[in-house]
Order: structure tokens, then sequence, then C-alpha cells
């Protein structure tokens, strides 16, 4: 029965924003072809493209973080927010990782781990100043506050190349959790792709939720296919939440 695992893992991708307003990068429902077909993801998620153009790469993610200021959470990021509390208060857990840069999860209430970083912090990449919270903008012509130097500054984003956050804190949970679900991701980058493999060699059960079938659907036990706004909801009331 779903409603008897008490410790479980869920991954979530682009697609769970979609409803919200933000597009996904691969593509997704009404004609969201996906960011990837409009710009160049080498240019605009590669430390190589970052050096041959800061200030376009900049413009890009200051774009992003604008709109992403101005949309709200989903019935889906709610929906898990009240399971990831309802377990914690059964003594089990849900360990939330994500892809996504945007902030939806935890303004939905939901404790996140943000594997690919996090839109609205940048960082410096001469000093090993804390991540910080970006107002506004991000310039070349803007100085560290730590370390003076001027053009460092970056937007907090694992760009392709670049090793994830949390992997050994993810893999943790994997060992812990009896249930892997996948929500709103194609499936196609790796780590990520990767882990529900990993759950089907831990002998975990494995769902997925999503618009389509991802490129990894052969490797769930469950689907189910529909928009994250509705099938999400669906699922965790099963835990009357
Ligand atoms: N509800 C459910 N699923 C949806 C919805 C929706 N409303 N809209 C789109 N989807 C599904 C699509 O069918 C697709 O399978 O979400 C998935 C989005 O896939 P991608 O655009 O590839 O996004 P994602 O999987 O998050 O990308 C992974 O790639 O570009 C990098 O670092 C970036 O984190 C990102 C990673």
């Amino acid at each position: 029965m779903m409603t008897d695992h008490k410790h479980i893992l869920v991954l979530t991708g682009s697609g769970i924003s979609a409803e919200s307003g933000i597009s996904t990068y691969r593509g997704g429902a009404d004609g969201d072809e996906g960011l990837w077909s409009a710009v160049d993801f080498q240019k605009y998620a590669s430390p190589e493209g970052f050096r041959e153009d800061p200030d376009g790469v900049h413009n890009f993610y200051n774009v992003r973080r604008a709109q992403i200021r101005t949309v709200a959470p989903n019935p889906a990021h709610f929906a898990l927010a009240r399971l990831q509390k309802y377990l914690a208060r059964q003594g089990g857990s849900l360990t939330l990782v994500t892809q996504n840069v945007d902030d939806l999860h935890e303004r939905a209430g939901a404790e996140t781990l943000h594997m690919h970083g996090e839109i609205l912090k940048g960082f410096c990449n001469m000093c090993d100043r804390p991540r910080f919270m970006v107002d506004g903008d991000l310039h070349t012509s803007d100085g560290c506050d730590a370390c003076g130097r001027i053009g460092t500054l970056r937007p907090d984003v694992v760009w392709f190349g670049e090793i994830p956050y949390h992997m050994d804190t993810i893999y943790d949970a994997l060992g812990r959790a009896t249930l892997f679900v996948s929500i709103g991701t194609s499936g196609s980058v790796y780590p990520a792709a990767g882990f529900v493999q990993e759950a089907r060699n831990l002998g975990m059960e494995t769902m997925e939720l999503n618009l389509d079938p991802s490129d990894n659907a052969h490797a769930f036990d469950v689907a189910e296919y529909g928009l994250a706004g509705d099938i999400v909801p669906a699922w965790t009331a099963q835990w009357g939440v």
C-alpha cells in the first residue's frame, strides 16, 4: 500500500513549476517549448559560456530571477509540503530534492535540497564568502562585499560540467527511504536521472508523476500522467493531506 511508506524520497524538476508560469527546459504543456529551444544552454548554463559573455549570462539570470519573484507556488508544491509535515509528525520523513532553482517549494512551506542551486542566491568565484541572497540583479560591475573584488560574483546555479550540491545527503536519504517518487522531470540530466536505478538497486518502490513518460519511464514500478497540479494533490490525498 502506498501509505505504508514512512520514509519517502521525492525528486522534482521544472515540470512541477510549469503551472506557476515558469517555463520548463525541454518542453511541456500548452505550447511551452522549453527554455533550451529558445537559447543555447552551452552559452547560458556553463562556466565557459559565463567566461565568454558574463554580461549576457548575468542578464539571462536577472530576467529569470525577476520573473520567479512574480509567480506563486501551485497546488503540487503545497501538497508536497503538507505530506512532508504529516510524515514528520508520524515519525517518518519526506526528503524533497529539487533540480529547480526557484524557491516555490520553500514558499509552499517545504524543506528542500536544491541539488542545482538557487537562482535567488549568488556567490563570489574568488573567496569563500557564504552564499548570499541577491537583491535585484547581478552585474559584472558589482563588487564582492567580502573580498572587495569586482566582477567575481555569479548566480548560485549549478551549470553543466559542475558538481551538484547535497549529493551525500541525497544518497543517505536514498538508503533510508522505501519509496522514490519523481515529479515533473524528463530524466535526461545526470546524476538526478540515475536516482531511479539507484532506488531499484536498493529494492525501493519507484513512482513517476509526470505530464508524459520521461526518458526513464521504463524504470518506474508505478506511473501517473497528467498535470502536476492535479496528480500530485491526488497522490498525497491518500495520506489524507
Ligand atoms: N506537470 C507535470 N509534468 C510536467 C508539466 C506539468 N504541468 N509540464 C511539463 N512537465 C514534464 C515534461 O513532460 C518533462 O518530462 O516535466 C518535464 C520537464 O523536463 P525538463 O524541461 O527537461 O526539465 P528538468 O527535467 O527539470 O531538467 C533537468 O536540466 O537544463 C537542466 O539544470 C537544468 O535542472 C535542469 C535539468
